[in-house]
């Protein structure tokens, strides 16, 4: 999603550094990008749409300046062109905005009364012309002016700004979107996120909403909205430069699944190893008789793994909902439910809104979550890291793997609470679960065969995933993974739901991806398989070791080594992220950053 990056500090390269940093954040997603900065006390802008490196033709980058924004624009309000993307700049004030402001256009109708014309269809530049206004028509300090702008904008900001009048100055707000400020003795940076940050500086300020930030070369002002000086949490930077480089990989996606083993391990390790460290670090879930989890995309699809663990082993009944949903909808919850938000990056504004709606009405909340300075995570009453590192690639892997298994231990945490398994069988199920990793590696070592499952796939138009009870949850990741990275359209159904209607799109060799882990349905699974067979489906199976047998019907088969059922999803996964990206990578397809998707969904 967009990106923010400012610089204020000792005279450099400006161009260079802005691009720099603007590169760290490709990975979230974006469709166009610019600069602007400040040369013989005048804002220049240098816009473009796609990716960085147009942009970098662009400029001579021999241009040296002490100040300057830049912006990567991931479009929402108006098309991905050249005009829309940020720098925005009216009368005496230039921005960078990321969110959005949604009462745009009652100010955008205002601001014409007022004799403001408008070049691009953003709210950005609506925010842009706002500030100018509010700066022309007072007499108000900067600082004020971004006080009043601030009463005046519903929605969501982080924003940088430079003043013409001010070039010496770098500013910033934030409210719903994430902005932080990155400090070294001569230079300070405002960021969206820490990995944009110039390696120099090992340190920054996270900053809270409605903060209203002044930055000089040599000193960091904070003030609440009401504008008085403030103190935030000093923060060192942890970025290890091992996560951010592809390590001989093709993909970032590729490493992050090879990563899986070793995320899992030291996560198990660190916190999980015995019954002793795995009490200390859960919380307490005994009062809990409901849950809801709430999640996009993959998170909420590790939510649907966690249902059915939660409903099957610990007897806890549990909704699952998509947080766009959730946030909107009626919901039926009381002081013995708690509410578990599942997110890689901690910063989805759907999530973090329905974390903020249970919390005003005193539901209990825990995170889920990879990012530990996210907003998630400071907002939650409590918070589970799953410690899986960096993850570039914008299809999730290994956050996803961590996501359930974390779901895995507290539903273990509430088998113990409900006296369903004694610590001496904790510790059993522990010691297994240690063994999982290892198992991890196995099932990618089969590299080889979901290369050939990809070939005999990528050039279809749609692809068909089915499984039952946990392992339609797990189908369903597969299959979006499988579309977000190769654009092929694919569906997961319930493997029991198919003849109420999509058996009607199988025919001859229609490509259907089954996943059969569950011992109790193996009977209706492999009924399900015969009926679509016998219209002409060519089937893929991924099963378990247990569950094999000589599947004469199946013209692919995957089987994963033997483990406790309670841990096969962490195992099924696998395959299916291997398919997925063998698949788009016979398409040509850009991998770690799939079109129109970014890494984080920063706004509604
Ligand atoms: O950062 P989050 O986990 O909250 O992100 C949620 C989804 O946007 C994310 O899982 C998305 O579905 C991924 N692109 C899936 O690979």
């Amino acid at each position: 999603m967009c990106g923010i990056v400012g610089y204020i500090g000792k005279k450099t390269n400006i161009q260079k550094v802005l691009i720099e940093s603007l590169k760290k954040l490709e990975y979230r997603g974006y469709d166009s990008a610019g600069i602007a900065y400040v040369n013989n006390n005048k804002i220049n802008i240098i816009k473009e749409k796609g990716k960085i490196e147009k942009l970098e033709k662009k400029i001579d980058c021999g241009v040296m300046g002490k100040i300057g924004i830049a912006h990567t624009r991931w479009a929402t309000h108006g098309k991905a062109n050249e005009n829309n993307a940020h720098p925005h700049r009216t009368g005496m004030v230039t921005i960078v905005h990321n969110g959005i402001i949604e009462n745009y256009l009652e100010i955008k109708r205002y601001l014409e009364k007022k004799g403001y014309h408008f070049k691009t269809e953003t709210d950005s530049e609506i925010a842009c012309a706002l500030l100018d206004y509010i700066k022309a028509t007072t007499k108000m300090s900067n600082l004020e002016v971004i006080k009043e702008f601030t009463n005046n904008v519903t929605g969501s900001y982080a924003l940088g700004i430079i003043f013409d009048d001010d070039l010496d100055t770098l500013y910033a707000t934030r409210k719903d979107s994430p902005l932080l400020i990155g400090y070294s003795e001569n230079v300070k940076m405002i960021v969206s996120d820490v990995s944009a940050l110039n390696s120099g500086i090992k340190n920054y300020y996270l900053l809270e909403n409605g903060d209203i930030v002044k930055l000089t070369e040599k000193r960091v002002s904070i003030y609440d909205n009401d504008l008085h000086p403030v103190s935030r949490k000093k923060l060192n930077v942890k970025v290890d430069g091992n996560e951010v480089d592809k390590n001989g990989f093709e993909h970032f996606m590729l490493k992050e699944i090879h990563e899986e083993s070793v995320v899992l391990e030291s996560l198990l390790r660190k916190y999980f190893s015995n019954s002793k460290t795995f009490l200390k670090k859960m919380p307490k879930l005994s009062k809990y008789s409901r849950i809801h989890i709430v999640g996009c995309g993959s998170a909420m699809h590790a939510g649907l793994v966690g249902k059915h663990l939660f409903e099957e082993y610990a007897n806890v009944e549990t909704d699952v909902e998509v947080a766009s949903e959730y946030r909107y909808k009626k919901v039926f919850y009381d002081a013995k439910t708690l509410v578990i938000l599942v997110s890689q990056s901690g910063e989805t504004a759907d999530t973090i809104a329905c974390l903020r709606k249970a919390k005003e009405d005193g539901i209990d909340t825990l995170v889920i979550v990879n990012v530990p300075t996210s907003t998630m995570a400071r907002e939650a009453d409590f918070v589970l890291n799953i410690e899986a590192g960096t993850e570039v690639a914008v299809a999730t892997t290994k956050a996803y793997l961590l996501q359930v298994a974390m779901l895995i231990l507290i539903n273990l945490k509430m088998m113990v609470e409900r006296e369903m398994i004694s610590i001496d069988e904790l510790d059993k199920y522990l010691q297994l679960f240690g063994e999982v990793p290892k198992k991890i590696s196995e099932v990618i070592d089969l590299d080889k065969e979901y290369f050939e499952i990809a070939k005999n796939i990528y050039h279809e138009d749609n692809i068909f995933y089915i499984g039952r009870g946990i392992d339609y949850a797990i189908s369903m990741e597969g299959s979006l993974k499988l579309k977000e990275i190769s654009y092929i359209h694919s569906e997961s159904y319930k493997g029991g739901e198919l003849k109420h209607g999509t058996i009607s799109l199988i025919e001859k060799n229609t490509k259907v991806i089954v996943v059969m882990t569950d011992c109790d349905l193996k009977s209706k699974t492999i009924s399900n398989i015969k009926e679509i067979k016998a219209r002409g489906a060519d089937i893929i199976l991924i099963t378990t070791k247990q569950l094999d047998d000589d599947y004469d019907f199946v013209s692919k088969k995957i089987v994963l080594p033997k483990t406790n059922s309670l841990f096969t999803p962490i195992l099924s996964i696998v395959p299916l992220q291997l398919i997925a990206y063998y698949v788009a990578k016979l398409c040509g397809c850009d991998i770690d950053k799939p079109r129109n998707l970014a890494k984080s969904v920063t706004v509604e």
